[in-house]
């Protein structure tokens, strides 16, 4: 593949996302993360802007599936991700106690993430029953996440993390309703949890190993177990930005490293 810098715009409007990312970036040599990994790509999105959503349709698709669950039909709808308060809008729709229960998700358009360090800054939804997750996923069972329950007793202080099907509940002293940035480095063999830049905690059992994409959403389906609810309002995530610092399986470290040599060697970015 070709990463002349010349034609950055003409690859950014064609929307070639692997490739637009390499050549618009200005960190040709990758990005360290605080744990000392580089990563070769990344897909910043700062959602912190009146139009949030034009920013979102760069690297994300917004979801429009639905399925029948055990107590409720869940439909994932465009409207449910939107434009607020000058950030991206999530939300699962406030439910009649009839019908469908209407939520929203964005994924990434690539599903070629290998491993990476991806960070979201939000604010969690408040109407109690419904969970909001950030998480990579390939199938159900390669699968790491970072989870939300807003009818936990002490919501606004509680995660639930995982690597499927594992799970690890943790408290922090940060309040989640207040914008918060939530990290997970997905390593080979280990996922490390970050709140504000500080670990909380790590799980090696059930790491995925297989390419992935990244997804943000806010859903609820009635389960008694889990997102509980379905809400009687609006329950919206706030969402100032998402940075995804990763690999993947489309640009090796043969080519990263050329590249980073063609662009004079710069400094590897701190991230
Ligand atoms: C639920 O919605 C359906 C379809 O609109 C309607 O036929 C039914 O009467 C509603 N049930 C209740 C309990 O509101
Ligand atoms: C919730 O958990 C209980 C106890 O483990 C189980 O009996 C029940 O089937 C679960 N309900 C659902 C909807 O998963
Ligand atoms: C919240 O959880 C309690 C049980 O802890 C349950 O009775 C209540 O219905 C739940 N509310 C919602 C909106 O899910
Ligand atoms: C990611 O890419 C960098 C640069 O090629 C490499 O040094 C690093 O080992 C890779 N990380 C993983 C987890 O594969």
């Amino acid at each position: 593949m070709l990463h002349y810098l010349i034609l950055a715009p003409l690859l950014a409007v064609a929307a070639a996302s692997a490739v637009s990312e390499r050549a618009t970036s200005s960190c040709p040599c990758g990005y360290r993360d605080s744990a000392g990994h580089i990563w070769r790509e990344s897909i910043k999105s700062n959602l912190a802007t009146s139009n949030a959503l034009s920013v979102v349709n760069q690297d994300w698709a917004v979801q429009t599936w639905g399925q029948q669950r055990d107590n409720v039909y869940m439909q994932y709808s465009a409207d449910n991700v939107y434009n607020v308060q000058n950030v991206l809008g999530i939300r699962t729709k406030a439910w009649s106690g009839n019908g469908s229960v209407y939520t929203g998700e964005i994924q990434t358009n690539r599903a070629d993430i290998q491993y990476g360090s991806f960070r979201i800054k939000a604010k969690i939804p408040t109407a109690k029953g419904a969970c909001f997750g950030f998480f990579s996923y390939q199938s159900d069972t390669q699968e790491s996440d970072i989870e939300f329950l807003t009818n936990d007793t002490n919501f606004k202080h509680t995660v639930h993390y995982s690597n499927q099907p594992n799970h690890q509940t943790v408290t922090a002293s940060a309040d989640f309703t207040a914008f918060t940035e939530h990290r997970f480095d997905w390593m080979p063999g280990q996922t490390t949890f970050y709140v504000n830049g500080a670990k909380q905690t790590s799980m090696t059992a059930n790491t995925p190993t297989a390419a992935s994409r990244i997804l943000a959403n806010v859903w609820s389906d009635g389960d008694p177990n889990w997102s509980m609810g379905p809400p009687k309002t609006n329950a919206v995530a706030l969402i100032q930005y998402i940075n995804l610092y990763f690999n993947s399986t489309s640009y090796d470290a043969t080519h990263f490293a050329s590249d980073c040599k063609a662009a004079g060697s710069p400094a590897v970015c701190q991230v």
